[in-house]
């Protein structure tokens, strides 16, 4: 059956000449305008409004959450009666082709349904998770990731992932940095496009509609990263400056990269939740940044609006919530259940519905399901993708790449693989749902590699592993410490893999110190006295594999240690991918994403910070700095190093002078200057010296990784287009001072030489000043 003749027998039971006279469905349009934008897709959207009663324009509003191939008998009912628009959290060709036969056999008007999941680094092939990908610095490579997650999780009938999290997270106690890209804007915005992307199947939502296309939610919007102290759901107290500086930029990339959905974040900010704030659903998303698609609530977030002491009742919080512009309640059923009410006693008007189901009939008329409703249910396709060897091979890749060197004295790593024994010591060496990270989707536990795996599959039997658990992760037990430290005098060389299990970050994960937990520190202290303690203990190799979802304090590993690896969490490929960096199959070149701090207290700590009046000076006690901590982090931002060495020189601009609007090219040369292969991430950053407001020390605008042969050199270009230049003015306009700046090369935030540039010219205005916060 043609597909334009199916969709009409879908919808012919119910259909009036209006419904019929229908527009071809965007997949047989051919176009390249944005669907988000499309005409079309509102004509239709309207003629099937104007089939709809209340009732059924509340049941498309209303989401409700199953458990993988289950949904209660109630909700099986809601959905017959034509009160569900989505299912979250189920999946499975089968299951959602049999569900999606219900919608579109057995309700009135046969709408078919939206399937979600957080699909956030992988649906069953498990890549890094998101602060590792970032920690790659290669947006490409995120972007192939999200693209492979998406071809894996729609054969499966999903179509809908509530991915990219862009929240930039400045305090590591927050759990769900692990989700993010880390502190910075720029970062940020490159990871949150290119995920876009890779989900979407291409810019500007023209991918949506074939079959292995989902749509991606950018989220929280907005500042959820940025809660007080660090602790999930609280409060956000920052000012506009640093909202639209620092904050924004993510959420607009993907904006801009075409995402169809939004969900709004939990948290307030001055005083209004994001899931009652018209100014920012409203001002800011529709009017300024032109967003087309849909807005999803966060999970109980609308009836949340009471405990923030906004609304009376959920009717009020479900009012509150439509006008605020949240078009779709997960799983909270204030929509079906209340709206009807409030909207029959004028307390809601009709029309904020009827925009609200519009939004989701068009991404559900984009998608394609009104002309094949099964077509992400394809059991063939399931079979065919499930951890593909593809798919896999690229999750390792992944996984390596998102790798760390933290410190590597005496080049301790690589290991040979002639070593007699090795001492595989700590309790994650073994945890493969450690390896995964937080929000593996239908990952499972038993098809991802441990460390432990990963050496093995290295070595052959030739080398003996000494297993040693030495602690558990989180509780001080230290029973385990004198079996560690035997295995550490006795083998040839120590691999300790301690840090946080994968529950530990996350949703509802934060912690208030974020030291090593339990008795690890001390655990890797005696095992690397021991060691060296032992025969030959002065060149015995000690390796400490970190996994974890957020920057751990670790200055006393930082100084005995002899080597030290970030790794996360890597996903199903994590042990394999370990294993490539310790024997040397693979050189590590991935830089931090994120500011590592000395000590819980300096947090927030973040390289593009302020210069402040009194800048930290040792020689002037009246400086901004700790009595009993050094002001500096234990690790800067982008920081990473190599078994290789490089070396930069020749920076220079193809113009020492511009004029405010234009662009300036900047070239740095990189060499590999030690004897192996290596990948580099050259970082360009910037600072407007003398500016109307006061503007960060640094900010990264370009970063670029690299391969270097021994003894390549490199000329790596970036331009710097006039927004690289741009600030927000006092009146919050987006605007280019004329002055000087410093432009910086490197390899980390820290570690740069320099150039000036003059900008001159009349101030330019790029922007209007930004809706102001209400
Ligand atoms: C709550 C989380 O905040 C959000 O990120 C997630 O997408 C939803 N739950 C659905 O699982």
């Amino acid at each position: 059956m043609r597909k334009f003749e199916q969709f009409r027998s879908i919808v012919a039971a119910s259909a009036t000449a209006a419904f019929l006279a229908l527009p071809l469905p965007l997949d047989a349009q051919g176009t390249r305008e944005s669907p988000l934008s499309s005409a079309r897709a509102s004509q239709f959207a309207d003629s099937v409004l104007r089939l709809m009663t209340l009732e059924e324009k509340l049941g498309q509003l209303n989401q409700l959450p199953g458990g993988g191939q289950q949904i209660s008998a109630n909700d099986r009912q809601a959905l017959r009666a034509g009160r569900v628009g989505s299912f979250l959290n189920v999946f499975g060709a089968d299951f959602t082709r049999e569900l999606q036969r219900i919608a579109v056999t057995e309700t009135r008007l046969k709408i078919p349904l939206l399937f979600a999941h957080d699909v956030i680094h992988g649906f069953r092939t498990i890549f890094p998770v998101p602060l590792a990908e970032a920690a790659s610095f290669d947006s490409a490579r995120a972007e192939f990731s999200a693209r492979q997650s998406a071809i894996e999780a729609t054969a499966h009938g999903l179509m809908w992932t509530f991915a990219p999290m862009v929240d930039i997270a400045r305090d590591p106690r927050w759990g769900r940095i692990v989700e993010g890209a880390g502190e910075d804007p720029y970062l940020g915005t490159v990871m949150s496009a290119a995920r876009v992307r890779g989900f979407q199947g291409g810019d500007n939502a023209v991918g949506l509609g074939a079959p292995d296309a989902m749509l991606a939610t950018v989220k929280h919007f907005a500042a959820y990263g940025a809660a007080e102290g660090g602790r999930d759901y609280n409060t956000v107290e920052l000012s506009e400056r640093t909202l639209w500086e620092t904050y924004m930029p993510p959420y607009e990339a993907a904006i801009r990269a075409g995402v169809a959905t939004v969900m709004a974040s939990f948290n307030e900010i001055g005083g209004t939740p994001s899931h009652a704030s018209d100014w920012l659903l409203g001002d800011v998303l529709r009017k300024r940044w032109g967003f087309n698609g849909l807005v999803v609530s966060d999970w109980g977030a609308i009836s949340e609006l009471v405990p923030h002491h906004v609304a009376d009742g959920l009717g009020e919080a479900g009012i509150l919530g439509l006008r605020a512009g949240v078009d779709f309640d997960m799983s909270d059923h204030v929509y079906v259940d209340s709206m009807a009410v409030a909207a029959n006693a004028g307390r809601v008007p009709v029309a904020l519905i009827d925009s609200a189901v519009k939004h989701v009939l068009r991404v559900k008329y984009l998608l394609g399901l009104f002309t094949d409703p099964y077509k992400f249910s394809d059991a063939g396709r399931e079979k065919l993708y499930t951890l593909a060897p593809g798919h896999l091979g690229a999750a390792r890749v992944a996984a390596r790449e998102g790798i760390v060197l933290l410190k590597n004295s005496n080049k301790t790593l690589p290991l040979r693989r002639d070593l007699r024994s090795i001492a595989l010591i700590g309790p994650l060496a073994n945890d493969s749902a450690s390896s995964m990270g937080s929000w593996a989707a239908d990952g499972h536990a038993s098809e991802a590699s441990t460390v432990l795996a990963g050496i093995r599959a290295a070595l052959g039997s030739s080398t003996r592993i000494i297993s040693a658990r030495g602690a558990p992760v989180d509780t001080v037990d230290t029973t385990g410490f004198a079996q560690a430290r035997s295995a550490a005098s006795e083998a040839d060389a120590v691999v300790l893999v301690i840090g946080e299990r994968a529950d530990m970050s996350g949703e509802a994960s934060s912690r208030a110190s974020i030291e090593l937990p339990g008795a690890q520190r001390d655990l890797a202290l005696a095992v690397i006295r021991a060691a060296r303690a032992s025969p030959g203990g002065d060149t015995k190799p000690v390796v400490v594999v970190l996994m974890n979802g957020r920057p751990l304090t670790i200055p006393e590993l930082a100084a005995s240690a002899p080597a030290i690896l970030e790794t996360w969490f890597l996903g199903t490929e994590h042990g394999l991918a370990v294993a490539d960096v310790l024997f040397g199959d693979y050189n590590p070149g991935g830089k931090l994403p994120v500011t590592f701090p000395r000590a819980t207290g300096q947090i927030p700590i973040y390289y593009n910070h302020r210069n402040t009046g009194r800048p930290a000076d040792s020689a002037n006690h009246y400086t901004s700095k700790y009595l009993d901590l050094p002001w500096t982090p234990l690790f800067p931002f982008g920081y990473g190093l190599s078994y290789t060495t490089f070396a930069y020189s020749n920076l220079r601009l193809s113009s020492s002078t511009i004029r405010t609007g234009d662009s300036v090219t900047v070239s740095v040369e990189v060499r590999n200057t030690g004897d192996r292969t290596g990948d580099e991430v050259v970082q360009l950053y910037t600072r407007d010296n003398v500016a109307s407001v006061e503007e960060p020390i640094k900010e990264l605008k370009g970063a670029r990784r690299v391969t270097l042969q021994p003894g390549e050199t490199r000329t790596v270009t970036f331009k710097l287009d006039p927004d690289a230049f741009a600030l927000y003015d006092r009146d919050m306009r987006r605007v280019i001072e004329p002055g000087t700046f410093t432009i910086f090369a490197g390899t980390n935030s820290d570690d740069v030489t320099s150039v000036p540039l003059q900008v001159t010219g009349d101030t330019l205005v790029l922007a209007p000043s930004t809706p102001r916060m209400r």
